[in-house]
C-alpha cells in the first residue's frame, strides 16, 4: 500500500492482539497503549538523519553520531493520541509536543477543533501526528492541514489501527505525508468505529465506559 508502513514487528502484533480483547482492564490496556506507542516510535524515527559530532570517551577522542537539527515535535490527537505520549516521550525526552484537540461530531463524523497549541519554528522541525485510529480520515486530514497552516512541512503520521478509507483520504488530501501503523482493519461501523478495532479508544483508556 503505498504511503504506508505496515509495523509487523512481533512485539507490535503480539500487544495489539492483547489489547483487541474485551476483557482487557483500564491498567492493562493503557499500559499495552504506551508500550506500543514506544515500539511504533523506533519503526517512525528509523531514518532520522544523523550528523557526526566530537566526543571524549575515558580512554580517546571520537567522532561519533546525534541527531541533527531541531527537536521534533509529537501531536497527539486529543483524547486517544495521548495513549502514545509517554511511551514516545521515554524514547525522546526532549521532543517538543502539540495539542490538537478534536472532536467527532456523532451524527456527521466531521473533526471539529476546539484546542490547538503547538511550539515554535514547525517548518524547521519533524512533525509525528499522534492519530491512534485512523477511522474516516477526517480527523488526520483536519490536524494535517491545522498543523500545515501553522507551518509544519514534514510531517508523518502515527496510528495503531487504520482503515482503506481513512489512508485513502489521508492520501488524496496530503500525499506527501505517510502512514505507520500496526495494522489496517477492513472496515468502518456507521457509528464510525474501526471494526475489528479495538473499541473506543478512549473510554477503554480513561475508564469512561
Ligand atoms: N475512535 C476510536 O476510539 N475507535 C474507533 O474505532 C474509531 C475512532
Amino acid at each position: 500500500m503505498q504511503g504506508v508502513t505496515i509495523v509487523d514487528h512481533p512485539l507490535v502484533q503480539h500487544k495489539l492482539t492483547l489489547l483487541r480483547e474485551k476483557s482487557r482492564s483500564t491498567k492493562s490496556f493503557r499500559q499495552l497503549f504506551s508500550e506500543i506507542g514506544m515500539l511504533l516510535c523506533y519503526e517512525v524515527t528509523r531514518d532520522l538523519p544523523l550528523v557526526q559530532t566530537e566526543i571524549e570517551t575515558p580512554l580517546a577522542k571520537m567522532q561519533s553520531p546525534v541527531l541533527a537539527g531541531k527537536k521534533l515535535v509529537l501531536a497527539p490527537i486529543v483524547r486517544a493520541g495521548m495513549g502514545f505520549l509517554e511511551g514516545m516521550l521515554s524514547l525522546l525526552p526532549s521532543a517538543r509536543v502539540a495539542h490538537v484537540g478534536l472532536y467527532r461530531e456523532p451524527r456527521t463524523l466531521v473533526a471539529v477543533e476546539y484546542f490547538f497549541k503547538a511550539p515554535d519554528e514547525l517548518a524547521e522541525r519533524l512533525v509525528l501526528v499522534l492519530h491512534p485510529m485512523l477511522a474516516t480520515g477526517n480527523s488526520a486530514v483536519a490536524a494535517v492541514d491545522r498543523l500545515k497552516e501553522s507551518g509544519a512541512k514534514a510531517i508523518r503520521i502515527v496510528c495503531l489501527l487504520a482503515t482503506p478509507q481513512g489512508i485513502e483520504k489521508v492520501r488524496g488530501h496530503h500525499p506527501d505525508v505517510h502512514i505507520w501503523t500496526a495494522a489496517v482493519d477492513p472496515e468502518l461501523n456507521d457509528q464510525g468505529y474501526i471494526v475489528p478495532g479495538v473499541g473506543d479508544v478512549g473510554d477503554r483508556m480513561y475508564g469512561t465506559k
